[in-house]
């Protein structure tokens, strides 16, 4: 089943399986789906499935991220071959830190299946060798072994600890080898 949307933003990042465009607020049923799944929310949100009223203030978060920092952002993410959501990709500050953050949340049946991985791989390439970053964080909960395993697949280390969102989690990282000029 093909599910683009034909008046969705055209996608502005490929990869061998995935495409990432910009949210809209023709977005918020797919967004809401992901964030109401407990699963999904089990490390995030303190664990608690979002309410309308939070998908929403999260929607319009998301449409005026890039505006207020250009070339960041959290992008919905689909499949090439259907067009399917799977979920979402983000490139940004880590809540008020400095710190440029790498993060990803799928729909429950697309884990599994390397997309994290994928995706967060190509957002690191971009982060280092388009916007010339020199730094690139992941944070997590302690709990959340499979986001860890993600962030050493792609070649983050293990920094151990760091205060981000108020919390303390575990935190990764790698470093541009040449950072641009
Ligand atoms: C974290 C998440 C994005 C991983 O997605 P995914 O598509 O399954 O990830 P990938 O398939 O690319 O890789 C997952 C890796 O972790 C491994 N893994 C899965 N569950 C694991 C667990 N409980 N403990 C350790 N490793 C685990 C997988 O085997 C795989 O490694 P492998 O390729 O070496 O076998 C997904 O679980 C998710 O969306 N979770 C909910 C939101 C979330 O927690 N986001 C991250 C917040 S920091």
């Amino acid at each position: 089943m093909n599910c683009r949307r034909s008046d969705a933003p055209s996608p502005w990042l490929e990869t061998l399986r995935l495409a990432l465009r910009e949210f809209t607020s023709a977005d918020f049923d797919d967004l809401h789906r992901l964030d109401t799944d407990p699963r999904v929310m089990k490390y995030v949100n303190r664990g608690r499935p979002a309410t309308r009223e939070e998908t929403a203030a999260a929607i319009r978060r998301i449409v005026r991220y890039p505006r207020l920092y250009p070339d960041l952002g959290i992008w919905y993410a689909t499949r090439r071959d259907t067009g399917a959501f799977i979920g979402w990709f983000s490139l940004k500050y880590a809540g008020r830190s400095p710190d440029v953050e790498i993060g990803y949340r799928l729909l429950h049946d697309a884990w599994g299946h390397g997309y994290a991985t994928e995706g967060a791989a190509a957002l690191l390439d971009f982060g280092f060798d388009e916007l010339g970053l020199h730094r690139i964080i992941g944070v997590t909960d302690p709990g959340n072994t499979a986001s860890q395993h993600v962030l050493k697949k792609v070649g983050m280390s293990d920094r151990g600890w760091g205060r981000y969102y108020d919390k303390r989690l575990r935190l990764f990282a790698a470093d541009n080898a040449e950072p641009a000029r």
